[in-house]
């Protein structure tokens, strides 16, 4: 059965940085098709949904969204319903099978097809691509126009690492750097667009690599130089990095290049080198830690941020202290912690000794009172400094704006600054997940 051809759109993702990207580059390829990003979610004629499947909840998610849009539209006509992201990778045919309602089922490496299966299923055509093309989806994508003053730009994709926990590798595919010259041209573009900031993105983005425009090979630190070099651009951050890929010449780049911010997003996972090893981690807790001395003789300010899973099967009470000593031993700015999920095709979800979810909260409960007060310490030890903060949006009150510090920290000015502005602040107070600025008098040029 054919319908109108949806006008308007909106896109919500959920999970890691790189879905909010895909979901970025989405609503520009809908726009260029013109579509009109509708005013809010219900009035749009068209919802993707980009989801993550990292864990069960999150997976879960996109069923009561379903539920929640096919409710609301009752008796008056449904909008079209798209489920993009890593759901849509690994769960295909089924989604529309288990929610009827849902019109699209597109992947993460084909998204650049959408309007494609917009038509289709306007035509009342089944819109199913989950494809992994050999050629790449950002050649077909339209250039990048609007941007905040902060912007992401994946430059790498897939995972080849395996970790025995995670879903990654079969929804996102096998590790691909894209080429240098269409970073660069990317990032240009995002700069004309308004972007300071660029946050490189991939799953393993210091895993990226490529040939230079004299074909020589580089690794991210050669592509975070050239950024450097690049004018109006403020600030140079990157996530997610893999302890295996952090090369001596980016821990250099860390001590040397003057718009690399001093955070590092390096997640160990757990402390027991057992653990680690059934975790299929491929680094240690020892070779771990010494990566973190390098890092910090290099940037003695580096604010390290972690990501943490408790329960992983088999996990003994000791074995998760030996968690709680790692974190200890490392001093984390920020970091986020998760109850190990059991996902369906990947080795660890049939191993023995799962643990119970008791267990599991008791442990995540213990680690994250733990993380919380050493941000708390971290917050803390930054007032009293002057750093510079880049204004991103508005706050609650009226000339109230929210930036980010350096060290990634959300910092609360008055006397309305421009969102975009880089201003020189004071640290004037410390709370758990924010701090107050004060402007220096004199020092809003950017
Ligand atoms: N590529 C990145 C991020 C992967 S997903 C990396 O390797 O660091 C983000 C985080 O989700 C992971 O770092 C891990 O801590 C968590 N995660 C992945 N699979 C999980 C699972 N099955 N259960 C609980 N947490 C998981
Ligand atoms: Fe998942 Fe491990 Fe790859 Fe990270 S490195 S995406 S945790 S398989
Ligand atoms: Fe989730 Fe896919 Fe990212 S599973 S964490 S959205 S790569």
């Amino acid at each position: 059965m054919s319908r109108p051809t949806p006008k308007s759109f909106h896109v919500k993702s959920f999970g890691c940085q790189m879905n909010a990207y895909d979901g970025t580059r989405m609503a520009e390829l809908l726009e260029a098709e013109g579509m009109t990003v509708a005013d809010s979610a219900d009035e749009a004629e068209l919802i993707v949904l980009n989801t993550c499947h990292i864990r069960e909840k999150a997976a879960e998610k996109v069923y009561s969204d379903i539920g929640r849009i096919v409710k609301k539209a009752r008796g008056s006509q449904q909008p079209m319903i798209a489920v993009a992201g890593c759901v849509a990778q690994a769960e295909g045919a089924e989604i529309p099978r288990r929610a009827p309602a849902v019109d699209i089922v597109v992947g993460p490496q084909a998204y650049h097809n959408l309007a494609r299966l917009v038509a289709d299923a306007a035509e009342g055509r089944r819109a199913l691509d989950t494809d992994m093309p050999a050629a790449s989806k950002f050649d077909a994508l339209p250039k990048r126009r609007r941007q905040g003053p902060s912007a992401f730009l994946t430059v790498q994709e897939g995972c080849d690492k395996f970790c025995t926990y995670c879903v990654v590798p079969y929804t996102r595919g096998a590790e691909i750097s894209r080429p240098w010259a269409a970073i660069i041209d990317e990032a240009k573009a995002l700069i004309d667009a308004g972007a300071r900031e660029i946050t490189l993105l991939g799953q393993n983005v210091n895993a990226w690599t490529g040939e230079d425009d004299k074909g020589r090979l580089q690794g991210l630190d050669g592509l975070i130089r050239v950024l450097d070099g690049l004018p109006g651009l403020a600030r140079i951050r990157y996530t997610t990095s893999h302890p295996n890929d952090m090369s001596d010449s980016l821990i250099a780049a860390h001590g040397t290049v003057t718009k690399l911010m001093p955070f590092l997003h390096l997640p160990v996972q757990a402390g027991s080198d057992r653990v680690l090893k059934a975790m299929n981690r491929s680094h240690d807790v020892a070779s771990y830690l010494r990566l973190i001395e390098r890092v910090r003789a290099a940037r003695p300010d580096i604010a390290i941020s972690g990501d943490f899973i408790v329960g992983f099967p088999g996990e003994t009470e000791a074995e998760f202290e030996e968690t709680l000593a790692v974190v200890r031993a490392v001093n984390h700015a920020q970091a986020f912690s998760f109850k190990y999920s059991a996902r369906a095709g990947t080795p660890a979800a049939t191993m023995e000794g799962q643990i119970a979810a008791d267990v599991m909260d008791d442990r995540l409960q213990r680690l994250q009172a733990l993380l919380n007060e050493q941000q708390h310490g971290f917050n803390l030890a930054t007032v009293g400094t002057r750093c510079e903060v880049l204004i991103e949006r508005d706050g609650k009150r009226p000339g109230q704006r929210i930036g980010k510090s350096p060290w990634l920290q959300s910092v609360i000015v008055e006397d309305g600054p421009a969102i975009g502005e880089l201003v020189t602040v004071d640290i004037v107070a410390a709370g758990p997940n924010s701090m107050t600025g004060a402007i220096v008098a004199g020092q809003r040029a950017a």
